[in-house]
């Protein structure tokens, strides 16, 4: 008799997060894949606890819910992820932007679909990394609220991440940043599929048509709606987790850690099939 094997899973919360029990062979073998991805897109985030890929197996399931996101001009589609200069010296400086609630990919017109996040090493003390459900925080928004911001748009630009971690920088620095450009997004994603999500982050410089205080406090306000308990989850780790999470509709931040600690972890991505709008 042939097995049908099942996703097997529990929320972590009402809003947000599912936990997967699937095992490995289960798990590469395919049949769960469009599961996984329905699932992914009700719930925001998965946790595989423990589940212990290879970097070549977390390469083989990436590849089997989508197409791998190239992560360098050299096409490479995994990713060391490391505050460790000596683990990753390009990117050290620039993942200090991670410590706070961003979406990837703001500056193109197609983000990534979504991230898978392996545990090597985890964190001596800290380094949980916190998601939140921007789907959810827009569908619970009182009507009022989404009234001030439907039609909404919003200035998104790097430069503007800087400012929370190198708040006097060297002019150098901060024309290198702009160099990287910026671009007008809607604060409200109309999604393909009829939901909507908020667009926010630390790369939102400035709600067009808004006094700057104006701007600020809605910014503020909504960010501190949508991180706040009922919609976020916090991932405390351990070596062979997995964690991956829906691009399109969440934020995430890396909490703070020691640099130096050795914490570890291996990225990969899928690509985006959806533009802003
Ligand atoms: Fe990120």
């Amino acid at each position: 008799m042939r097995t049908i094997t099942r996703l097997v899973s529990e929320p972590i919360n009402a809003r947000i997060g599912s936990r997967v029990f699937n095992d490995k062979l289960e798990l590469l073998g395919g049949a769960l894949a469009s599961d996984i991805l329905a699932l992914l897109e009700a719930r925001g985030v998965l946790v595989f606890p423990g589940i212990g890929f290879t970097e070549a197996e977390q390469v083989v399931f990436t590849h089997m819910l989508g197409t791998p996101a190239a992560e360098g001009r050299d096409g490479r589609v995994v990713t060391r992820v490391s505050l460790d200069a000596r683990e990753n010296p390009e990117a050290a400086a620039f993942l200090k932007g991670s410590l706070y609630w961003h979406i990837d990919g703001t500056n193109s017109d197609v983000p990534i679909r979504a991230s898978l996040l392996s545990c090597k090493v985890p964190a001596a003390r800290g380094g949980n990394t916190g998601f939140c459900n921007t789907y959810a925080a827009w569908e619970d928004l009182p009507l009022a609220e989404k009234a001030v911001c439907d039609g909404r748009r919003v200035v998104h630009a790097p430069w503007a991440s800087l400012a929370y971690y190198d708040p006097e920088p060297r002019l150098q620095t901060l024309r290198a940043m702009q160099a990287l450009g910026e671009k007008e997004l809607p604060l409200v994603w109309n999604h393909a599929s009829g939901r909507k999500s908020l667009i926010l982050g630390c790369t939102a410089r400035n709600v067009v048509g808004l006094d700057y205080k104006e701007s600020a406090a809605l910014l503020a306000g909504l960010r501190e709606w949508a991180t706040g308990p009922t919609f976020s989850y916090s991932h405390a780790w351990r070596a062979g987790d997995l964690v991956m999470w829906d691009n399109t509709g969440t934020m995430h931040r890396a909490e703070a850690y020691d640099p130096l600690c050795g914490r570890l972890m291996i990225r990969t991505k899928l690509e985006g099939e959806e533009a802003f709008a």
